[in-house]
């Protein structure tokens, strides 16, 4: 399936609602976060085969941690079982895989999976596909900051460099261009502390399906919901993008 006219370069998604979808069904939480990941699949592939640039996927907030154990921990074997089942699929089409978030606060068999999975497919050129984990937005301006601060005190930059490039250098996302689309599932109306810097100018829409039952063409109408909107990056009319 070809998707034309004004693509989203970047489209970054909350995916949210496995544990609602669970509870419908009497289920204990963590099948939902099971289903969630034949959802990653489905979405990965579709993303790829409509030409989608960028995907940059919310998996695991920092706030995240304060769940229950039992669901932490299985969502850790969860990704570390998602990280070796998908590296082949990943390796062979093309897809460059990234991480971003606080790397250093997942178990460690998971950092190495996330370091073998990043290595193996760094020469890709297909879609950059990008998992937020251990992630928190204002933990990542703050550290921006503090990098920036340091930089300034030992001599390195001048306060006068310091512009919105070179601050947007020192976020993880660094060489990602900011999402065009960003898609919330489960109906939620809120940003959950997800690449606040980044989202400035983002269309933002939002699904009221789980996000385990969220299908290709659920992605397929987001995306056709982004091309009847008008971008107007704070001016009067509609903007030509470079890439549009
Ligand atoms: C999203 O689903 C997955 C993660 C945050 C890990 P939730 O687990 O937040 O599901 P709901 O929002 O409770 O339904
Ligand atoms: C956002 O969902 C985080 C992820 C999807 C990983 P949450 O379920 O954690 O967010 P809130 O609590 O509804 O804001
Ligand atoms: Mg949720």
């Amino acid at each position: 399936m070809e998707v034309t006219g004004n693509l989203p370069q970047h489209v970054a998604i909350i995916m949210d609602g496995n544990g609602r979808w669970a509870e419908e069904r009497h289920l204990p939480r963590i099948h939902g976060h099971q289903k969630g990941v034949e959802t990653i699949r489905e979405i990965v592939r579709a993303a790829r085969e409509f030409k989608i640039k960028y995907m940059t996927l919310y998996a695991f907030s920092k706030e995240n941690w304060a769940r229950p154990k039992k669901e932490v921990d299985f969502l850790m074997r969860l990704l570390g079982a998602y990280l070796d089942s998908e590296l082949k699929e990943l390796e062979t089409n093309q897809v460059r895989f990234n991480v971003i978030g606080r790397m250093d606060e997942l178990p460690k068999g998971v950092q190495e999976k996330i370091r073998r999975n990043m290595q193996r497919t760094e020469h890709n050129r297909g879609l950059f596909l990008t998992l937020a984990l251990s992630y928190s937005s204002r933990v990542e301006i703050t550290d921006a900051a503090k990098r920036l601060c340091r930089d300034v005190h030992e001599g390195r930059l001048r306060l006068e460099e310091i512009t919105e490039d070179r601050f947007q250098d020192a976020l993880y996302t660094r060489g990602i261009p900011d999402p065009d689309l960003l898609i919330r599932t489960s109906g939620e109306l809120r940003v959950s502390n997800f690449l606040l810097w980044q989202i400035s100018y983002t269309e933002i829409y939002v699904s009221d399906k789980y996000w385990p039952d969220f299908k290709k063409e659920d992605f397929l109408e987001a995306i056709q919901e982004y091309q009847k909107r008008e971008r107007r990056f704070g001016m009067t009319e509609r903007v030509k993008l470079p890439h549009g």
